[in-house]
């Protein structure tokens, strides 16, 4: 039977699942759901899992519930599921040349049921809650998270309350949350106050809280790492490379890739890569003193005011650093910062490949890039980017950025104009073909 651990190594208290928490009732710490992974055999779940991809049972099909021998427990009648996962990995020859490199990979789980990776942690954190016979649930958000548990509650028949910070989540999301029948609680506050007080309000309120300190979300997310070996038979990538905002989703990989190798099925770590943007970069400001001190065991300083046009990993809190940490350690890992303009340039240069994403999932790109020009990717290592949401989620952001309008004002309220280097051709013409004719130089 699965159960609840704290990960602080001073406490590691356990709970069973049927308890309504969300973090350690001894010392607040994060709590891991611990499976008994040494049971099963490998090759025989390997063979399993593979039968399923041809399976017309839900259960099956969902590319999370297809591995449910590493879930929580539940009985398969009452699994909450849109059919999530099951998403591309896609060969970006435009993006990896970008890059300055011959191959890369796209994992992209935009391709989820509402567009962002969020639905793979919904699917387990929305079967756990009606489960513990919770009929309404809440979360914090910067857009993705409240428009996937809106989803997965209204499926579930429960009420979704979404606490989104004030005027900074955009509109795709917003009507997303609205559309599937959620409360939209505004706050004047920033993401990190809207976490704050969700967790407050859920200690003790009937909403079940779902944001990604809930351990049963993180067991949806980590199934990106088993699709993704599965989809390559097992062989694993030199390297994962993936945004970085709450840091739910580097935990939750990290988490799957070290039952993974508990396991057996797989004999080393890909390097966990995360990459943040330059005005929410707590991860990156701690993981820079831990390279320069040489000591793992400091606490991250919270960046107040955090700012970014990719408004999904606009958090200066990230309430999962410290299992984030972790996968980093363990995977010796790496973590780099990108600007705006180089987020802007690595975006459009995505869609040029056909798949697009939001601007939050582009800082992978940007970020291999940079690494690359500093010698700190090999130029052969296999490397598998996660984009994490789709290209329409925030068509303003890139309207704005082939019109030449996309502009970002940093925490010193100054305004700066992006250049718009990969801009694609907007032209305005008159309604007659000979003006076509000689715009498009037919
Ligand atoms: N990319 C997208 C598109 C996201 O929506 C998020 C997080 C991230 C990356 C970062 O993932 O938080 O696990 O490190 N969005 C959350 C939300 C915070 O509320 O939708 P993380």
């Amino acid at each position: 039977m699965p159960f609840l651990q704290c990960i602080e190594s001073n406490c590691q208290a356990q709970f069973d699942t049927h308890s309504r928490i969300y973090t350690c009732e001894r010392c607040g710490g994060l709590l891991d759901l611990v499976h008994e992974v040494r049971a099963f055999d490998p090759e025989q779940l390997k063979r399993s899992w593979d039968q399923r991809l041809a399976s017309k049972e839900p259960a099956n099909q969902s590319g999370v519930w297809r591995f449910r021998e590493l879930l929580p427990e539940v009985d398969e009648a009452n699994i909450i599921t849109m059919i999530e996962g099951n998403t591309q990995l896609f060969d970006a020859p435009r993006s990896a040349e970008y890059a300055g490199r011959g191959q890369l990979t796209f994992k992209h789980l935009g391709m989820n049921p509402t567009g962002s990776f969020k639905d793979l942690g919904m699917t387990t954190g929305v079967t756990q809650a009606q489960k513990l016979g919770a009929n309404s649930v809440a979360c914090a958000s910067t857009g993705n998270t409240s428009a996937s548990m809106a989803a997965y509650a209204a499926r579930a028949g429960m009420k979704a309350v979404i606490f989104i910070p004030s005027g900074q989540i955009s509109l795709g999301k917003l009507s997303q949350a609205l559309d599937y029948g959620a409360t939209v609680v505004q706050i004047d506050g920033d993401f990190d106050d809207a976490m704050r007080l969700v967790r407050d309000i859920t200690k003790d309120s009937p909403l079940y809280l779902l944001n990604s300190v809930n351990p049963f979300r993180l067991e949806g997310q980590k199934t990106i790492a088993f699709e993704m070996l599965q989809q390559r038979d097992w062989q694993v990538p030199d390297r994962i490379v993936v945004p970085g905002g709450n840091l739910g989703n580097s935990s939750a990989i990290a988490k799957g890739l070290l039952e993974l190798i508990e396991m057996g099925f797989i004999d080393h770590l890909p390097q966990i890569t995360i990459i943040q943007a330059e005005g929410a970069n707590p991860l990156y400001q701690l993981w820079q003193r831990i390279q320069s001190e040489g000591s793992d065991t400091q606490a991250l300083q919270p960046v107040k005011g955090a700012t970014t046009l990719a408004t999904a990993i606009k958090i200066g809190n990230p309430v999962s650093w410290q299992k984030s940490l972790r996968g980093l350690l363990k995977s010796h890992g790496e973590v780099e910062q990108v600007s705006e303009q180089e987020i802007a340039d690595a975006k459009a240069i995505i869609g040029r490949d056909g798949i697009g994403c939001e601007p939050a999932s582009a800082v992978t790109l940007a970020g291999i890039r940079k690494l690359v020009a500093a010698g700190r990717i090999q130029p052969n290592e296999d490397i598998v980017a996660i984009l994490t949401g789709h290209v329409l989620k925030d068509p303003d952001y890139v309207v704005n950025y082939h019109r030449g309008e996309l502009s970002f004002t940093d925490k010193l309220g100054q305004k700066h104009l992006l250049s718009s280097n990969y801009a694609s051709q907007w032209i305005q013409v008159g309604a007659d073909r000979s003006e076509i004719e000689k715009a498009l130089s037919l």
